[in-house]
């Protein structure tokens, strides 16, 4: 619940497209993982939507939207998929190159899901849910296994290193041991309530606290140390990929870095895009990337605590070439990641707008549109480009999978649709 009150004011709060924001969701980043080899990021949003990216390009491929409600959770699978878990307590997976549809719906919950974790041989997805209880899904299909026995939201799920045990942390202050091959849970108390919850590679154990402690503790559930990591719950824990370190994250303050084997603190984060939701190592351990109440990707130095800037402007000549200059060229940088311009334009996760104006909706050849979409009876011109982005896409053309975004002032509007008439003719 404390979550989502924070969620919200935060969300009333944050500038409608502020001058050179870049961004791909309509809500704060509530969920982020990145694929093994690196060099894709999955992010999911309180706007209902995830966002697969390019890192490198700095580009979104797609918008992957089939929730009813805040896409809390996301995991990559080992052979590339992806998995999204929603507030309605479903789960959805998707194909590596086909962000339209997704491969395979399940619902093991009925109420939100909170977190997932991939086991470690690729076969099964935990989640840990609000409705008290974990779930555990065969990819191959089949009834998920349940195991209850938290009172209350169950905010955290990871397989221990080996595969052999599910550990789950919970409101009620318990962290739960469940022995895979049968056998009771082994339950141990902590002094907070439990919000996140993470497993390195060797083993470790960390879980946050609503007081902003930080707990680490042994594969056998051995407390080993207790930090104060912030003034305000820890809400996103993530080891670096050896293990290490850990970054705990607190929606009123800062990410701090910590060893793992003393509790000693490394650095503290600091710059923009604070408060933070949502944290991942690269694979290689060299960078940190956040999410934010700003509803951006950071990219940080996983060493050094250096802010890199936001995901989406990895190669800024790429992106944003064709965009220096004037308003409407400036307003547009918050589209660029997901539509070109240019005749050549690639669909990246939205269609191409080149020769947008005077086009009926939803027919840009190639381009898998939502359903909803496409069937609105509208043809784009300045006036209808303009209302898109005055009442936002979800009240203007609802059943999109366009992440909502306002562009608040008329001046920003007027300019925005001149220049998408100008650079994409
Ligand atoms: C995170 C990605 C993303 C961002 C950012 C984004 N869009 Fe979109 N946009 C989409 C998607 C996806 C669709 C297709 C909607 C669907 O199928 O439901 C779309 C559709 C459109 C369409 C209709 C195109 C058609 O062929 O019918 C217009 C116009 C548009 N966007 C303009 C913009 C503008 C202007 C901005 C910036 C203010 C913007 N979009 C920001 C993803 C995005």
């Amino acid at each position: 619940m404390l979550i989502r009150l924070l969620a919200l004011s935060l969300t009333l709060i944050a500038p409608a497209l502020a001058q050179g924001e870049l961004r791909g969701h309509g809500g704060p980043v509530r969920a982020i993982a990145v694929t093994p080899d690196g060099t894709r990021a999955i992010s999911g949003s309180f706007d209902q939507s995830a966002i697969v990216w390019a890192l490198e390009r700095g580009v979104a491929l797609g918008v992957l939207r089939v929730h009813e409600g805040a896409v809390n959770a996301v995991a990559v699978l080992p052979d590339g998929r992806f998995a999204t878990a929603g507030e309605e307590g479903g789960i959805a997976i998707w194909r590596a190159d086909d962000f339209a549809t997704p491969a395979a719906l399940m619902k093991p919950h009925t109420a939100p899901i909170s977190a997932l974790a991939m086991s470690p041989d690729g076969r099964t997805l935990a989640s840990a849910s609000w409705d008290s209880t974990l779930a555990l899904t065969p990819l191959s299909g089949g009834a998920p296994r349940r195991f209850e026995g938290h009172q209350g939201n169950v905010n955290g799920v990871a397989f221990t290193h080996e595969g052999r045990t599910l550990v789950s942390a919970g409101y009620d202050a318990t962290l739960r041991l469940w022995p895979l091959d049968g056998g009771t849970a082994r339950l141990l108390r902590l002094p907070a309530a439990l919000n996140a919850l993470a497993v390195s590679r060797t083993g470790e154990i960390a879980v946050g606290g609503s007081d902003g402690s930080l707990f680490l503790l042994a594969a056998d559930g051995t407390l080993r140390a207790t930090i104060e990591a912030a003034d305000a719950p820890v809400i996103a824990l993530a080891f670096s990929p050896d293990g290490a370190r850990i970054a705990a994250a607190s929606p009123r303050g800062a990410v701090s870095l910590f060893e793992t084997a003393s509790g000693k603190p490394v650095f503290t984060l600091s710059g923009p895009g604070l408060p933070v939701w949502s944290l991942a190592f690269t694979p290689d351990g060299r960078h940190l990337l956040t999410g934010g109440g700003d509803r951006l990707v950071r990219r940080w130095d996983a060493r050094s605590g250096e802010h890199l800037g936001p995901v989406v402007i990895a190669r800024p000549a790429d992106v944003f070439s064709g965009l220096e200059g004037g308003r409407g060229a400036e307003v547009f940088k918050a589209c660029a990641v997901c539509h070109t311009l240019t005749p050549d334009g690639e669909n990246r996760a939205g269609p191409s707008l080149h020769g947008v104006m005077g086009r009926r909706i939803g027919t840009v050849p190639g381009y898998r549109y939502s359903p909803g979409f496409s069937a609105h009876d509208i043809t784009w011109s300045r006036e209808t480009v303009a209302r898109l982005f005055e009442l936002g896409p979800s009240t203007y053309t609802p059943g999109t999978k366009m992440p909502e975004q306002i562009v608040g002032s008329a001046e920003d509007r007027a300019a925005l649709v001149e220049f998408i008439e100008k650079a994409g003719r």
